[in-house]
């Protein structure tokens, strides 16, 4: 049996890597790949643009008011190929992910409205499976009968400094304490606010990349995907 489709979730703390390994099994098996989190970051910068955080206390009652006119698709980009985050028509993908959306999104992603409405899409996205999506919620919440899943996580410091990096490639102008506490910030709010906390599913495996390179990594997901669909060749 290798040609059944089965969803996979992937969860943990941030810059722990998710994507990446989200992003390869999804190429290795021929998924849909889901970053949950830019959905969040999306939201965050209509919110930004708009003007509705202050302080860092979002003006809930507007962004309520606002949330039907919000509009998230991903959309292929093959020159990347990859996935880029489309915020009501335009590619939002490079804003998202610096740094002034990080420092704001975990208040916005903790807003119990907001989550039901990404949510309702990303259970959408899924009905068919073959999908890998990664998040804080993904195995406990979206997908609850996910046939796999994965909770990822890594010292704090490691995780900084491999965000630190990839900040640093595209040419941003961060520091890398700066990172390490908006880590722990982000860490801290998803994993104690009331609405669907970041934690680990009964049933997830856990993998602890501190120590391991990509390569190893890889191996070990793939091996646990193979032995789900009852191939573990
Ligand atoms: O890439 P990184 O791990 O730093 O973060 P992300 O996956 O892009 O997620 C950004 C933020 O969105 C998280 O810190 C959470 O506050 C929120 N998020 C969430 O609440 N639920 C999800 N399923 C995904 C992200």
């Amino acid at each position: 049996m290798t040609n059944h489709k089965i969803v996979i979730a992937i969860d943990g703390h941030s810059s722990c890597g998710k994507s990446t390994i989200a992003k390869a099994l999804a190429t290795r098996f021929g998924y849909v790949f889901i970053d949950s989190g830019a959905m969040y970051r999306a939201v965050t910068l209509f919110v930004l643009r708009h003007n509705l955080m202050v302080d860092g206390e979002v003006n809930r009652e507007e962004l309520l008011h606002s949330l039907p006119e919000i509009k998230i698709e991903f959309r292929y980009n093959p020159e990347r190929q990859s996935s880029d985050t489309y915020l009501n028509g335009e590619n939002v993908e490079d804003e998202i992910r610096q740094l002034h959306v990080s420092q704001n999104v975990s208040p916005v992603a903790a807003i119990p409205e907001v989550r039901e409405s990404m949510v309702r899409l990303q259970k959408e996205m899924g009905k068919n499976k073959g999908i890998v999506m990664d998040g804080r919620d993904i195995g406990t919440v979206v997908f609850p009968d996910a046939e796999l899943k994965f909770f990822v996580t890594a010292s704090a410091e490691i995780r900084a400094r491999r965000r630190f990096d990839e900040q640093t490639a595209k040419g941003e102008m961060v520091s890398l304490a700066e990172i390490l506490e908006n880590v722990l910030e982000r860490d801290h709010i998803d994993s104690t606010r009331e609405a669907s906390p970041l934690r680990k599913a009964g049933d997830a495996l856990v993998l602890d990349n501190s120590n391991m390179t990509r390569e190893e990594q890889l191996e070990w997901v793939i091996k646990k995907v193979k032995e789900t669909l009852g191939n573990p060749e």
